[in-house]
């Protein structure tokens, strides 16, 4: 709880383009969140260097990311957007969480496995304590719930752990978080492979829709789909393709299956594609010329990222001195 509300916080990688899955899964719901929960959204530039990074793309990517979400449609007066590396807690309470962090637990995380093996030339240290920065980001801001895809589903068992562990040592300092996976969320395929998800670091290109990709490149994305081969517009589970093109189709117009189905019986997959492609490309229209309006205005973005940090950085302290004190650290003298 911070402010007499629940706290929420979720971070991302400025590393990969924002794209399809990310908006409609993810973000666009997100703006429904803001009047019932104190929001943190954080831009994870410090677990970006775990990863070798050219240094003028990574500020780039994390300028784009920050202004991306504020074009999305989230209110950057009331949801708090802002660059990890610009609130020192986060650095400083991960050191202190390493000490209560096990060499074995860390050895368990997948996703360091993956990674890991990955990047066989650079498996640093902060590659391997990645989780642990992870869980002060988390436990710093008192989170309640933390919005993430599956994939992070273990990194926030590990905070969880952590947060137990120090509370059980300490007294009640942290507040255990709930990952919070929308159920009936969007889940929104890859268009080359529809038997596994649109993700933000896959290679191929035509798999996934960028939220900045212009329309010519989003309809020829949708035409070049994957789809089975007889040629019904239908939603069933053996048409996994075409399934997940009816339901991008859905969201983008609000129809539903059915309307579909029948707005395109005895229609090719040609047209149906084409149509998808529009329909997305209207969708994402409007969040792109908000994207190039808000480039325009440095002055405003630069006053939202000063502002957005010191407000993260006043909770961020609290939670942070709070822990200083109930470990040991000697008082400072004011
Ligand atoms: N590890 C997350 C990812 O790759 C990003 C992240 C960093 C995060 N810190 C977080 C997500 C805190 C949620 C909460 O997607």
């Amino acid at each position: 709880m911070l402010n007499g509300k629940k706290s929420l916080f979720s971070g991302m990688q400025a590393t990969g383009t924002l794209q399809l899955g990310n908006y409609l899964g993810a973000l666009k719901n997100w703006v429904e969140l803001e009047d019932e929960y104190e929001t943190f959204y954080c831009v994870v530039d410090m677990h970006s260097i775990t990863v070798r990074q050219e240094p003028a793309e990574l500020r780039r990517k994390a300028r784009a990311l920050l202004t991306l979400y504020i074009a999305a449609g989230l209110n950057p007066e009331k949801n708090c957007i802002y660059y990890q590396s610009h609130v020192p807690a986060h650095a400083e309470l991960n050191w202190i969480l390493n000490c209560f962090t096990y060499m074995g637990e860390l050895n368990r995380m997948t996703q360091f496995k993956d990674k890991a093996s990955k990047n066989e030339e650079n498996i640093n240290a902060g590659l391997f304590t990645y989780p642990v920065l992870m869980a002060a980001d988390i436990l710093l801001f008192q989170s309640d719930i933390v919005p993430v895809g599956d994939d992070q589903k273990q990194h926030i068992e590990i905070t969880r752990d952590i947060a137990q562990r120090f509370n059980s040592i300490y007294g009640d300092v942290f507040t255990i978080p709930e990952p919070y996976i929308k159920k009936t969320g969007a889940r929104i395929m890859s268009l080359q492979d529809p038997t596994s998800k649109m993700s933000k670091s896959d290679e191929n290109e035509n798999a996934s829709i960028y939220l900045l990709d212009d329309t010519d490149t989003i309809i020829r994305k949708f035409k070049r789909a994957v789809t089975d081969s007889d040629s019904e517009i239908r939603h069933s589970k053996d048409k996994p393709g075409i399934s997940n093109l009816i339901e991008i189709y859905g969201i983008a117009t609000g129809k539903s299956i059915a309307e579909t189905e029948k707005e395109f019986e005895g229609k090719g997959y040609g047209d149906f594609k084409l149509a998808v492609g529009e329909a997305v490309a209207t969708m994402l229209k409007p969040i792109q010329d908000r994207f190039d309006d808000l480039n325009k205005d440095k002055a405003y973005i630069d006053g939202i990222i000063k502002n957005n940090a010191e407000k993260a950085a006043y909770f961020a302290n609290k939670t942070l001195r709070k822990v200083q004190k109930k470990i040991g650290f000697p008082e400072k003298i004011k």
